[in-house]
């Protein structure tokens, strides 16, 4: 099946004629050339305007990146913005001159101009790529795509699907709220928008077939929303989180958890009744719900009479287990925002420029982690607040001691969660963006692998321009 073919599956057009039965595996692609460029959208239906929005290729969602597990690939990025841009490859553990962070990995593309993007996917899995130039508002404009790094060996299901989702803040024409980085959002929940798409548009029905196992890849690319979806009337089960396979399980109380930037593979057996719908809804905020496609059955027969026999196992990524016996012990708090005691004096600041009006109330950055501010996006002269030896098995004690919710993303690595508010955590979960509840304790442990300077920070990305952001340093020199 095409590439092409799988998006517009992916779409979720209603088909009214049978579904691929076999399982699909567009072809990956070791080269790419990206285009970062102002384009037209329709996200919210037929009936509603169209959308100037700034997109990788002329789409949104931006195309779909398929490599393969091991396999180097080359992604040609040009710039047709009238800004600075750059893009960071989401969770994949590259190298990181190849991190797309401005100032700190590489200059930033200047308008007109191009940057040749190389690098070996370690691990399979579900990934994205954005800006990290701008990001506030570059990402809320539409610039987002997936990155799809297949497994060596095909995983045994029906249908592969990506449900890459996005929230926008549109006014009645149709257009972009402007005036990104309201000081006041950015103490508090971030900007979350009015308008969740779903591959590129509001979604009313995505169609299914009875009896079919599907691999079900879900992308939070909000600027802020956070996601808690229900399956009406299906049980499905996590078998990856932040592209890293984990012990396949039920989410509890059904519940899919999805912070910014965070990513889930599900495997769903479509046990439904040929010709029904089930709702699809997202109450992740009280008295907020909202319904955010339904599973449309095909009238027809079962696919298949039981579900599938083949494990639900995805094949483990070579990560590098830490040991605990030996692990340097750090921590991070997270500190600030509104009903703070931050808001109201300064705190310290370190750092970029950039403010663009996102003080605090008090007229200081918003936010901080460890008593320091870094400010903006990615800039030139950010001082790591850590510094780990290379092999380092380290172990970060990460306390939220905000009254908000935070999805804290590090670069270059995943990170084994170990433990959230003196509870151990189960089924060997790794992730790049750990989602923090209001006052969680999480302990997680990572081997500091990769050289160089990476990024740490929180993935609402008014909260990282507004302070919560810092740089840790894996010393390559021994
Ligand atoms: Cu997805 Cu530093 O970001
Ligand atoms: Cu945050």
């Amino acid at each position: 099946m095409s590439r092409r073919a799988l998006l517009q599956v992916c779409a979720g057009l209603l088909l009214t004629t049978a579904l691929p039965a076999g399982a699909v595996r567009a072809a990956p692609s070791t080269g790419y050339r990206i285009t970062a460029t102002p384009a037209r959208a329709r996200l919210a239906g037929l009936a509603r305007p169209e959308t100037d929005v700034w997109t990788y290729n002329g789409t949104v969602a931006g195309s779909l990146v398929r490599l393969r597990q091991g396999v180097p690939a080359r992604l040609v990025v040009k710039n047709r913005l009238s800004q600075e841009t750059t893009v960071h490859w989401h969770g994949i553990r590259l190298p990181n001159e190849m991190d797309g962070v401005p100032g700190l990995t590489q200059p930033p593309i200047k308008p007109g101009e191009s940057f040749v993007y190389e690098f070996t996917p370690p691990d399979a899995g579900t990934f994205w790529y954005h800006p990290h130039s701008n990001s506030l508002e570059q990402l809320g404009r539409g610039l987002a795509g997936a990155v799809i790094v297949e497994e060596r060996e095909a995983v045994a299901v029906d249908r592969d699907l990506l449900w890459f989702l996005a929230d926008w803040r549109l006014t009645e024409g149709g257009g972009i709220t402007a005036r990104f980085g309201n000081r006041m959002e950015a103490a508090m929940s971030g900007r979350v928008g009015n308008t969740v798409t779903l591959n590129g548009r509001v979604s009313e029905a995505e169609a299914v077939r009875a009896g079919e196992r599907v691999r079900l890849r879900l992308v939070n690319a909000s600027l802020a929303r956070v996601m808690a979806l229900r399956f009406d009337g299906h049980r499905p089960v996590i078998v990856a989180i932040d592209g890293q396979p984990c012990d396949p399980h039920e989410p509890a109380a059904g519940r899919i958890l999805l912070g910014p930037a965070m990513r889930v593979d599900l495997m769903i057996d479509m046990q439904g009744e040929p010709g029904r719908r089930y709702g699809v809804i997202d109450d992740f905020y009280d008295g907020l719900s909202y319904r955010l496609t339904e599973l449309a059955y095909e009238e027809g027969p079962p696919l298949r009479a039981h579900p599938l026999a083949a494990s639900l196992d995805l094949p483990r990524n070579p990560l590098p287990e830490p040991d605990l016996a030996t692990t340097e012990r750090h921590e991070l708090t997270l500190q600030g925002g509104m009903m703070s005691g931050m808001m109201m004096g300064g705190g310290g600041m370190q750092g970029g420029g950039m403010m663009h009006g996102m003080m605090g109330m008090g007229g200081g950055p918003a936010w901080s982690i460890n008593g320091l501010s870094m400010t903006g996006d990615g800039h030139a002269g950010m001082a790591p607040a850590l510094t780990f030896q290379r092999g380092r098995s380290i172990m970060l004690t990460m306390r939220n001691e905000t009254a908000w919710w935070h999805p804290m993303h590090f670069h270059g690595h995943s990170m084994r969660v170990l433990s959230r508010n003196g509870v151990a955590v189960p089924h060997r979960q790794w992730q790049d963006t750990l989602l923090m509840a209001p006052k969680d304790v999480v302990e997680v442990a990572f081997v500091a692998d990769n050289p160089g300077d990476w990024m740490l920070h929180c993935h609402v990305l008014d909260h990282q321009m507004s302070g919560m952001m810092t740089v840790l340093r894996v010393d390559g020199s021994n």
